[in-house]
């Protein structure tokens, strides 16, 4: 996938203290309030590294602000505004977010503008600037070359990315954990969940807050920075029958899991406010993790996580 080679700097033998080094980096993190985005900014000032936390609103970044990052409000689709954020920055955290926007027409052309936008201030920072390193929020479902719906933009994130030159490493991570606080709110209210997946299906279960603690080490050179993807799962796959009984003893109740077919849930997203155009690409999407077109490979190198289930459940339930 990525055929880039290292740039000369990263065939340079640096330490971890040169790579958290105030005066040389500076880590861009677009995306920043977002699930994922927000645990990478949390995992870099945790080291003591300097953050630069993109967003599209200032409000949303202040907290950042107040633990010493520093803050550039920018749309992920604004090419002007996301090259400016990232031309000082040494390394970049790029995604495409959010997941889904539930009544787009069109979903699509925002990811392309979002990848044209990302790759152009990629581009211009490494051609012109100090950026070294980039890390992608990249996902499973970029394993599918048939993949639509809302993951339609993972690998073509990837490949502009690529296509810019940097060496970049895409995380291409499993299910994440975070999927299952609608369903928290579910059994909390009415004791059953359900939806298209089969309930026994194991899914490769990740915690978004680990996702971010790689891509930080990533970024601060204390991973090998190995270009090209990598998979990133959680320490075991889970099945929602699962889930749905850690959350049910969680929340003190018995829950159940309801399995549903493509015209129901199809109408419970529309009736939600879904487009037409996001609940055909939302279902669309999860029949192809139901049927095992979207899967993991685990190549050597992929990277396994430790969050787990239960210590995930324990935790949402009492913040939810
Ligand atoms: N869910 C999974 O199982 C899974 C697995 C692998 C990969 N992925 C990939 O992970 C990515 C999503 O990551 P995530 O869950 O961390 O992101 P997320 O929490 O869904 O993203 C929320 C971010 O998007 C912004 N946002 C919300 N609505 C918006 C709108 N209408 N227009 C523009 N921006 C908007 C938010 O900004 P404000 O804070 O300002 O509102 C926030 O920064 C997707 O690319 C997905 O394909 C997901």
């Amino acid at each position: 996938m990525n055929l880039t080679h290292p740039h000369p700097d990263l065939r340079e033998r640096r330490s971890p203290e040169q790579d958290a080094s105030p005066e040389r980096d500076l880590f861009a993190v677009t995306a920043a309030t977002s699930a994922t985005g927000s645990a990478v900014v949390r995992a870099l000032l945790d080291h003591g590294a300097p953050v630069l936390a993109v967003g599209r609103d200032r409000e949303r970044l202040h907290p950042y602000a107040e633990r010493g990052a520093r803050t550039h409000v920018s749309p992920l689709d604004d090419e002007e505004r996301l090259t400016a954020a990232v031309a000082d920055a040494t390394g970049a955290f790029v995604m495409l977010a959010p997941g889904f926007i539930p009544d787009s027409p069109d979903f699509q052309a925002y990811q392309r503008a979002v990848i044209a936008a990302q790759a152009q201030a990629v581009r211009n920072a490494y051609r012109h600037g100090r950026l070294r390193r980039v890390v992608t929020l990249s996902g499973w479902a970029a394993n599918h070359p048939g993949a639509s719906g809302p993951v339609w933009g993972l690998e073509r994130l990837e490949r502009a990315i690529d296509a810019t030159g940097v060496p970049a490493v895409h995380l291409r991570a499993g299910w994440f954990m975070e999927n299952l606080l609608p369903d928290i709110a579910a059994i909390r209210a009415t004791g059953a969940t359900g939806g298209l997946l089969p309930p026994d299906l194991p899914l490769p279960m990740v915690a978004t807050s680990d996702i971010g603690r790689v891509a930080a080490e990533f970024l601060r050179g204390v991973r090998p920075f190995v270009p090209g993807p990598v998979e990133v799962t959680g320490p075991a796959d889970r099945t929602l029958a699962e889930a749905v009984r850690l959350i049910g003893a969680a929340v003190g109740r018995t829950a159940r899991y309801e399995v549903r077919t493509a015209d129901d849930v199809r109408a419970a997203l529309t009736a939600g406010g879904f487009s037409d155009h996001m609940a055909d690409g939302t279902v669309a999407m999860t029949l192809d993790v139901a049927h095992g077109r979207i899967r993991m490979r685990r190549p050597a190198g992929t990277i396994v996580t430790t969050t787990t289930l239960e210590e995930f459940v324990r935790a949402a339930v009492t913040t939810s």
